[in-house]
């Protein structure tokens, strides 16, 4: 096993994206550390899975010890777990507005500080937020203030981290998804959905890998937030 070889965090890695990105990152010959609460064992040895909550302090700090202590290293670090709740804001519950925050904000919170720790000791790194279209182009009928909140507050942090790290080796962008054929979304819902945009359909799971390993390979690009979504947040 080569020490060159690359070694990515995707968080969210049991379904969707990010099992999509566990595959992409693979293709590349990337090693991969894979996490989510029911991320199975995988039979490739260069896929190394740890089960837990993101949102959890505990949790980060083992993704990114046992991705050190398998592979040595940690070139990138893809923030992809998130939920998404869309309700009028006034029906939205406690419940609701801490279980998103849990997830999209202290699940970015925790690991990308340790992961951003042991790249400072290679002066070399790259972290990517999965964020959203939508909090740049709110749709009438589609309410989601809590996605807005806390994808929003990603692609600000995106930026402010970019600076931040931008001298020292660690590069910092996010992708900006429009609606994507993932299993978030009810098959019924997939029409309406793809109408949204002024393609006029979804996305697919590759179009956001690719956009991940477009900015992975693209060493003058940070602080970027690359949107990955039909036009939608261009206009009608
Ligand atoms: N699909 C879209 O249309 C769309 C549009 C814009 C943005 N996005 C963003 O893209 C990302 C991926 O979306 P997706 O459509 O692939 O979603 P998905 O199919 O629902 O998958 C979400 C992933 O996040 C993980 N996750 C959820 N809560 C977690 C927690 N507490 N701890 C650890 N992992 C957790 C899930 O795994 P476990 O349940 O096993 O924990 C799962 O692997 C999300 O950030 C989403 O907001 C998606």
């Amino acid at each position: 096993m080569s020490n060159s070889q690359k070694v990515a965090i995707v968080t969210g890695a049991s379904q969707g994206i990010g099992a999509d990105l566990v595959d992409a990152f693979r293709q590349r010959d990337y090693r991969v550390v894979a996490t989510a609460r029911s991320v199975q064992p995988s039979g490739d040895p260069n896929v190394l899975a740890v089960a837990g909550d993101i949102s959890q302090r505990e949790v980060a700090q083992r993704v990114v010890g046992e991705a050190v202590a398998r592979f040595g290293r940690i070139d990138t670090l893809v923030n992809n777990a998130g939920i998404f709740i869309a309700k009028p804001f006034t029906q939205y519950t406690v419940e609701d507005y801490a279980a998103v925050l849990n997830v999209n904000l202290n699940g970015f919170f925790h690991i990308t500080q340790l992961a951003i720790a042991e790249m400072e000791k290679n002066r070399s790194g790259h972290v990517v937020q999965v964020t959203a279209s939508i909090v740049d182009h709110a749709i009438n009928g589609v309410p989601c203030v809590l996605a807005a909140i806390t994808k929003g507050g990603l692609n600000a942090a995106t930026k402010s981290l970019a600076i931040e790290y931008a001298k020292a080796g660690i590069r910092v962008n996010a992708v900006a998804p429009g609606m994507i054929k993932t299993p978030m979304h009810k098959a019924e819902m997939l029409e309406v959905l793809g109408g949204l945009h002024p393609v006029g359909r979804m996305g697919e799971m590759s179009d956001i890998s690719n956009a991940v390993l477009y900015l992975d390979s693209a060493p003058f690009v940070t602080g970027e937030i690359l949107h990955v979504d039909g036009g939608l947040s261009a206009g009608h």
